[in-house]
């Protein structure tokens, strides 16, 4: 059996045949596991635009829904470029995720505004998943050659971490407005850490979401 640096070193060369086969593999349960994802997270979209309280926030959920669904598509697409059976693989991860943000919900106040913090937060938290995701499956899509799948991904990609950073601007937007009503209410009691630590130019989220 050739060394471990043997086998490295035949792998980086593209004449590994056993770790080629093996990252397929990897590329098509990590394929099935965030389908599954888009699918699920297309449902609790649904359900935490109804939750929100303000328009700005469920239309950012109800757009990247929409957004869901192409991408949806585009998996199914893949599929189909890889000729392997459109399948999920249920992801215990995304599962929690869900299950978090309806917990945010059962415990704010309908029509709050801390209940959309909370939920831009947990919504937040599902697209760094999905954002990791795209990210593998991008580094092996063009690890193994698989060029058209590598496209459709990063497209998906590019939209996920606009989402993301659309949402910071949305968490953003409502601390710094909630920070000029507290300092309308109670002159002086402004508190410079309320402010977002980091520019809306950012590429993904740096630090907490509201910056806080
Ligand atoms: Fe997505």
């Amino acid at each position: 059996m050739a060394s471990l640096t043997d086998r490295i070193a035949s792998f980086f060369g593209g004449e590994d045949s056993t770790t080629d086969e093996g990252l397929r593999d990897l590329f098509i349960s990590e394929l099935k596991e965030v389908y599954y994802a888009e699918k699920h997270s297309i449902n609790a979209l649904n359900n935490q635009a109804d939750a929100g309280t303000t328009n700005e926030v469920r239309t950012a959920f109800l757009q990247h829904r929409d957004e869901s669904q192409v991408q949806i598509e585009r998996l199914e697409e893949i599929f189909r470029i890889i000729g392997v059976k459109t399948e999920e693989i249920k992801s215990d991860a995304i599962d929690g995720l869900i299950n978090d943000a309806k917990r945010v919900i059962a415990n704010t106040e309908a029509g709050s505004l801390t209940r959309d913090a909370g939920l831009i937060i947990a919504v937040q938290k599902i697209e760094h998943f999905e954002i990791a995701s795209y990210g593998s499956l991008l580094t092996l899509a063009n690890v193994l050659d698989f060029g058209q799948s590598a496209e459709l991904l990063a497209l998906t990609l590019a939209e996920e971490k606009e989402a993301d950073r659309k949402l910071t601007i949305l968490a953003e937007s409502f601390v710094n407005k909630r920070s000029k009503v507290e300092e309308d209410e109670h002159p002086g009691s402004h508190h410079a850490s309320r402010h977002p630590a980091h520019s809306p130019d950012a590429d993904v989220t740096l630090g907490g979401t509201l910056g806080i």
